[in-house]
């Protein structure tokens, strides 16, 4: 297996199955990082809107045409109860973009949060990636999680931190870091 999976570990949830109801995740908090050399105007906020949902608005520039983007995604708790030391890891998950645009990624889950994304965002993963300004309106983080269970057997109360890495391949270059996003928030269950 190679960069199988992807990605926001979003909208699936409240989608895709009844997993256990009890189950609650609060955004609370974001930081965000990219690398100067081949990206500008990059922000991100999360926001509770008037529908009670959590969501984000992303806009970023990306300044060179890429290759291709690997996309990582990675959720961690702490080891100790009540603490934000991040220590553990839970989740993980690689994609290839090139491998997502041309619909050969074989998880229904990924595809599914694909086409979500898709549906707010004009940035199209597309092999290769042109620059160009993109931007991401009203993503629905998830808040009840179904499919808890399944995809985050070891979650337990407390703070988590969900990370977002998108690398990206200049073309004749080595791949190299594009933007970073780090969502905080709390996960509950009764
Ligand atoms: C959204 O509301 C929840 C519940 O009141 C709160 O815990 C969280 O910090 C809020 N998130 C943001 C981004 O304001
Ligand atoms: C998020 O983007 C939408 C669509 O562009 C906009 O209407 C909304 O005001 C933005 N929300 C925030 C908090 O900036």
């Amino acid at each position: 297996m190679q960069l199988i999976k992807l990605k926001f570990c979003l909208i699936l949830f409240l989608q895709f199955a009844e997993g256990n109801p009890e189950a609650k995740i609060y955004w609370s908090s974001v930081t965000y990082t990219s690398n100067p050399t081949y990206v500008s105007d990059f922000s991100v906020i999360i926001f509770n809107d008037t529908d009670g949902d959590t969501k984000s608005n992303m806009t970023v520039t990306q300044l060179e045409d890429m290759e291709k983007f690997i996309i990582t995604i990675v959720l961690k708790q702490s080891s100790k109860k009540g603490m934000k030391d991040f220590d553990r890891e839970l989740l993980r998950i690689n994609a290839d973009t090139c491998k997502l645009s041309q619909g050969s990624f074989k998880n229904y889950i990924v595809r599914n949060l694909f086409r979500e994304f898709i549906e707010v965002s004009n940035l199209r993963f597309s092999c290769p990636q042109l620059k160009g300004t993109f931007y991401l309106r009203k993503f629905l983080l998830p808040g009840s999680i179904p499919y808890m269970d399944k995809f985050l057997r070891n979650t337990v109360n407390g703070y988590f931190e969900f990370t977002l890495l998108i690398r990206a391949k200049p073309f004749k270059k080595k791949l190299t870091d594009g933007v970073c996003v780090k969502a905080y928030g709390i996960y509950t269950f009764e």
